[in-house]
């Protein structure tokens, strides 16, 4: 059910959304819009209300609304959030403004180039890496509940990447990995079953990996997921001090990168 049964629509909200339409030659701009207020809508739906009832070249991602997809992240009142979580009510009888996400390209109103992201995701070998190769037939890569619990929390990233529009480092600098790529790969770092960190190193430990971070920390207090992303990067900065402490006092071949297996 959308919209409470018991509450009439009589009440109102405006909210004043980012448009962009590059194929029609129009500049940037902002259009209001009135939508009924309901106390269990989401600004996903007040969008969704406007793209049905109002104008339906209105723009935007969005797929599950319920926090899973993590296609639906705008700027609300210029923080980051996922608009399927964000409630009128915490905003209600004031306006609402919406906006793509900061500091990505915008393709056309609330939607924002991704390629970007995605190609960092690559470069970090965002993927498990073997570290024994096993047919089929020798079984799975069993793995215990405490080595599980290492790497869990990075698990529940959803690439929703309120945390790059979080991050004033990223704002200057594109080239920074960022948080969920540098959080995604300490994921399989630290995966007792992979092989992979030698591979990752050389990106996750380069001027644009996380020496590039200099612990903000709102990259964390947006995650919707508690995924903690400048938790992770700061633990990846421990494990490349080690390793280069490791690479001056031990013989060459001996060391091993990555995180504690
Ligand atoms: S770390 Fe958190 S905020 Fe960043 S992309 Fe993953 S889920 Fe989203
Ligand atoms: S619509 Fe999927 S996370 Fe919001």
């Amino acid at each position: 059910m959308a919209a409470s049964e018991s509450q009439t629509a009589t009440e109102t909200m405006k909210l004043e959304v980012f448009r962009f339409l590059p194929d029609e030659g129009e500049l940037p701009n902002f259009q209001t819009y009135e939508v009924p207020y309901r106390d269990d809508w989401v600004v996903l739906d007040a969008l969704n209300y406007i793209k049905d009832e109002i104008d339906g070249t209105l723009s935007y991602r969005w797929s599950c609304r319920m926090g899973v997809c993590g296609s639906c992240g705008m700027m609300v009142n210029g923080e980051p959030k996922l608009t399927c979580s964000a409630f009128l009510r915490d905003y209600y009888p004031n306006q609402i403004k919406v906006e793509p996400l900061n500091y990505f390209p915008v393709i056309r109103d609330l939607i924002i180039n991704m390629d970007q992201f995605i190609d960092k995701l690559g470069e970090v070998k965002t993927w498990l890496i073997p570290a024994e190769e096993k047919s089929v037939d020798e079984g799975e890569y069993l793995q215990t509940p405490a080595q599980l619990a290492k790497y869990k929390q990075y698990t529940m990233c959803i690439n929703c990447m309120l945390c790059y529009s979080a991050c004033p480092v990223f704002g200057q600098h594109p080239d920074f990995l960022g948080p969920a790529a540098i959080a995604l790969g300490q994921r399989y770092n630290l995966d007792s079953r992979d092989g992979g960190a030698d591979e990752r190193a050389d990106v996750l430990f380069s001027n644009e990996g996380i020496w590039e971070c200099t612990f903000v920390g709102e990259c964390s207090e947006v995650c919707p997921k508690n995924v903690d992303p400048a938790g992770a990067i700061q633990m990846a900065k421990v494990t490349a001090t080690n390793d280069w402490f490791k690479g001056l006092l031990m013989p060459k071949g001996k060391k091993k990168s990555g995180g504690d297996q």
